[in-house]
């Protein structure tokens, strides 16, 4: 597994990978690092009146995060519905081919020394026949991080994605631990140290809930927080 392609992946769909992969290219950015990111596939992209699309996670980390790249080198294949990408591609026909995106990958990767990639909803989402989303990173070689949400059950579900990527032999480089849904419950304050008695591998981070105005406001606030709350230590070789 290559210690410098980042494969973003999450514990469920919403759960802060768009979020955390701009935290972390921001990350990576304050350290003079020089990263870019991709998103393979995305749904749900509405196709704007003047025949645009309506990109959703690219717009929002090339906005932020000064990606040079237009959206359409960000994010090859889209689909208009708000399913999986197998769902979306059996509806609406067309293609979405392993190689291409592989192609663009390594079109990317020449540029930057550092590659994000997020992936679409969780490692278990359809990708194409007999593909899942997950398979992505393993093509690409990268190493996953895993974002999960803090609060009650977040235990459970994180663990079970780590044991289906090393049942697959895919290394876990990450977790991040993404407090999406505001919870407020008692074990909240104990996540991260319950996770580390049952997983070697080290969380990067632990990010509360932060408001939308914050998320989308002001540039340099965004750069604090991916200095306040990822540790790119733990990751970087
Ligand atoms: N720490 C946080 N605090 C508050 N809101 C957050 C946080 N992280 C993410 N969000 C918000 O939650 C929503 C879902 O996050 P995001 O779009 O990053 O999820 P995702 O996993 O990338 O979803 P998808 O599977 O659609 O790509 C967004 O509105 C995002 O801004
Ligand atoms: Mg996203």
């Amino acid at each position: 597994m290559s210690d410098k392609i980042f494969f973003i992946t999450g514990i469920d769909t919403n759960i802060g990978k768009t979020f955390v992969s701009l935290l972390l290219l921001l990350a990576f950015k304050q350290r003079g690092l020089n990263a870019g990111y991709m998103k393979p596939v995305e749904t749900g992209v509405k196709i704007n009146e003047d025949g645009s699309k309506n990109y959703l996670d690219g717009s929002y980390v090339k906005k932020y995060g000064g990606l040079s790249e237009e959206p359409d080198i960000i994010t090859p294949y889209t689909f208009q519905s708000p399913l999986s990408p197998y769902a979306a591609l059996k509806k609406e026909g067309g293609d979405l081919c392993i190689k291409e995106i592989m192609f663009k990958f390594y079109g990317l990767n020449k540029i930057y020394d550092y590659m994000l990639v997020e992936g679409a909803g969780g490692m278990l989402v359809p990708l194409k026949q007999k593909h899942f989303m997950i398979d992505i990173a393993k093509y690409i070689n990268a190493g996953v991080i895993l974002v999960t949400k803090a609060g009650l059950g977040m235990i459970n579900q994180t663990l079970l994605s780590i044991e289906y990527a090393k049942s697959r032999d895919i290394g876990v480089s990450g977790i991040i631990i993404n407090n999406v849904l505001n919870e407020n419950d008692e074990s909240v304050s104990s996540n991260k140290e319950m996770l580390g008695e049952f997983t070697d591998i080290p969380i990067i981070g632990e990010i509360p809930y932060i408001s939308e105005k914050e998320r989308s406001g002001d540039a340099d606030a965004l750069k604090n927080f991916a200095l306040k709350y990822i540790d790119l230590e733990k990751i970087l070789v």
